[in-house]
């Protein structure tokens, strides 16, 4: 049967859009909902552009209260009946109580090759380190951030040149072919590792 993906973001969405582009003809998945946690995240119009169905669950009236944001966000997921939530540029951190609800059918991507540079700055920091390669990373979402088994790496050499921007700008389009191929093999159940 076809698995409905969510896709969650705070920004732009270019993630969200290659992975809603790539789900078509003999695609496993089809999204089913994209959430932002702001209403002027400018992925929404790209979702809506693509008939995928939207949803707006705005932080910020909750200020501290990350139950209560978490309790709404789950119940405008719950309303779509995800098999597989995918987070893409989406910059709130999850509690545990959140990510157990979903757990194993909740993904992420982040810029570099986990387990390094867990968190934010992740451009600067692996400049900073001197690193001969960055990439990113898809992985399971579980309670430790950016710490769940990890499902596809693609990597890029840095070269001395390079600022945080110029490596973002290298980074992105593998975010955008790395996440979709590790959804399509995710939805159909399969694990294993893939490596760009
Ligand atoms: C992407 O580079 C993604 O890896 C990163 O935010 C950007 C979102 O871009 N995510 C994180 O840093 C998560 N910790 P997008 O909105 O264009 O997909």
């Amino acid at each position: 049967m076809t698995k409905r993906v969510a896709i969650l973001i705070s920004g732009g969405g270019s993630n969200m859009v290659s992975l809603v582009d790539s789900m078509t003809g003999d695609h496993p998945a089809r999204a089913c909902l994209v959430v932002a946690n702001a209403a002027d995240a400018g992925g929404l119009a790209k979702a809506q552009a693509r008939g995928v169905q939207t949803a707006v669950v705005d932080h910020r009236p909750f200020g501290k209260d990350r139950a209560s944001f978490e309790n709404a966000l789950h119940a405008s997921l719950v309303m779509a009946k995800p098999d597989i939530i995918c987070l893409a540029g989406f910059m709130r951190i999850l509690t545990p109580d959140f990510i157990t609800m979903w757990e194993g059918r909740m993904l992420n991507i982040h810029p570099s090759l986990l387990p390094l540079y867990k968190g934010l700055h992740t451009h600067a920091r692996a400049l900073d380190a001197g690193d001969a390669q960055h990439g990113c990373t898809v992985h399971e979402v579980t309670a430790e951030l950016d710490g769940g088994p990890i499902l596809g790496q693609a990597r890029v050499d840095i070269a001395s040149d390079d600022t945080p921007d110029t490596l973002a700008a290298k980074v992105l389009p593998l975010e955008h072919q790395l996440y979709p191929a590790v959804l399509r093999r995710f939805a159909t159940g399969d694990r294993s590792r893939i490596d760009l």
